[in-house]
């Protein structure tokens, strides 16, 4: 088993009770399957995980934004952490309570602030003085103050992660220095609408280890001591995922047990969005052409960054499986190149893996690609983007929570057609 949810069952790739070829076969490749009860479990151990801080977690909607993964987190008590109008919109639909979601992002517009003033969006996750008099002004024109602030805070901290997902070090769009919180904190008579009452930090994705966490969060408590209004710590997500099994990560044990001696007295905020959905997830893709060519095996599928990114993006590691495991009598693994249809050389899913002999036609999954899948995916080359599966928490019920995209989709919001 890769998982509790994901693993082979008399040699073929099951999600829960339902066989992935199955699902394969019923709507074509590529298709993302998620496991339902595997993202509640997840949820569940991250709040087991924290529970001495008795934190408030907030899902991360970057992550997936599917309407039934949604639905199934908020149904499980989760809030949301919205990062733009469309992610709050989203979350709005799927039934999450206003006060629940958390609104972050570098770039609010005038318009998303606005939204979200009139939603009655819980809490404003602010990273730039001039957002302040934005909101402050909206909040009294739209007479609803006061308005929870937390100041998202740059600590200035290099968190070991890949280069493009790091984002607490000085020189990262995120946050406001030291010094322009301490700023604003002073300045909390000058925005009367709001209340600045919590401090936030995020410093990255897919977190190697828990010291740069500690440091940031040591530092945030440190800039807030003097200021006792501000009695709320957001430490955000960026809690890792393995990829490859047996990556020696910390779990979310090892992060609430680091950061727990510095918050003791706060209300403490998550953000995870990885480590609920990543691992629930697969991408199933079909087998094209099988090309030997420069000393290369390229084994060509349906499935393309236009539908996983991350490979292509980050060079990220996914395990890529056979759907049905091959018999003990199979000819021997043979390392090849995974490749997409996509005109880009960085299209790949997967470099340099040992794989039985395939065929055309035969499935693979890409596993740990129910985080930042869908939601990166393009309709580059005019793709069609993916339907989305989910099994129920049940294990057993599945069904198309979208629907694949067709050709007139794509032209479908172009005015002359
Ligand atoms: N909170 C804030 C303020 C964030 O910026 C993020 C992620 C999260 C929470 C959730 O982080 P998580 O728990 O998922 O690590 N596309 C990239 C990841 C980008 C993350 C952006 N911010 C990837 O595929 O690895």
């Amino acid at each position: 088993m890769f998982n509790a949810s994901i693993g082979y069952r008399d040699g073929v790739l099951m999600c829960d009770g339902v066989a992935a070829p199955s699902v394969a076969e019923a709507c074509g490749t590529p298709v993302y399957i998620y496991s339902l009860r595997r993202v509640r479990a997840n949820l569940e151990r991250i709040r087991a995980a924290f529970a001495a801080l008795n934190p408030h977690i907030h899902y991360s909607v970057k992550a997936n934004a599917n309407q039934a993964v949604l639905r199934s987190l908020i149904a499980a008590g989760a809030g949301i952490d919205a990062v733009s109008g469309g992610e709050i919109y989203r979350a709005l639909r799927a039934g999450a309570q206003p006060h629940q979601i958390v609104f972050a992002g570098v770039g609010k517009t005038p318009a998303e602030l606005r939204y979200a003033l009139e939603q009655g969006v819980g809490w404003f996750n602010v990273e730039n003085v001039e957002e302040c008099r934005w909101l402050n002004d909206l909040a009294g024109q739209l007479g609803r103050s006061p308005v929870r602030v937390a100041l998202r805070f740059n600590p200035q901290v290099a968190a070991s992660t890949h280069r493009h997902i790091a984002t607490g070090h000085g020189g990262a769009k995120f946050g406001l220095t030291a010094e322009a919180v301490r700023f604003l904190l002073e300045a909390q008579p000058d925005y009367p609408q709001l209340r600045f009452e919590g401090i936030h930090v995020h410093i990255g994705s897919q977190l190697q280890d828990t010291q740069a966490t500690v440091q940031a969060v040591q530092a945030a408590r440190e800039l807030i001591a003097p200021y006792p209004g501000v009695r709320t710590v957001n430490i955000g997500g960026g809690f890792p995922v393995a990829y490859r099994a047996g990556d020696p990560l910390p779990d979310a044990a090892a992060f609430a047990a680091a950061v727990a001696p510095l918050l003791a007295g706060y209300q403490v905020l998550l953000e995870p969005g990885r480590a609920l959905v990543a691992d629930a997830g697969l991408l199933v893709v079909s087998v094209l052409y099988v090309k030997r060519q420069a000393g290369q095996t390229f084994v060509v599928t349906d499935g393309s960054m236009a539908e996983l990114l991350r490979p292509a993006l980050y060079d990220a590691y996914h395990e890529v499986v056979p759907v049905r495991q091959p018999s003990v009598s199979a000819p021997p693994l043979e390392v090849v190149q995974v490749v997409g249809p996509v005109c880009e050389s960085a299209d790949a899913l997967a470099h340099d893996r040992r794989l039985p002999p395939l065929q055309p036609g035969d499935r693979l999954a890409v596993l740990t690609a129910g985080a930042y899948g869908m939601v990166m995916a393009s309709n580059y080359n005019q793709r069609p983007r993916p339907p989305e599966v989910a099994v129920a928490e049940d294990g057993l019920t599945w069904s198309i929570v979208r629907r694949r995209e067709t050709w007139d989709d794509l032209l479908r919001l172009e005015m002359d057609v």
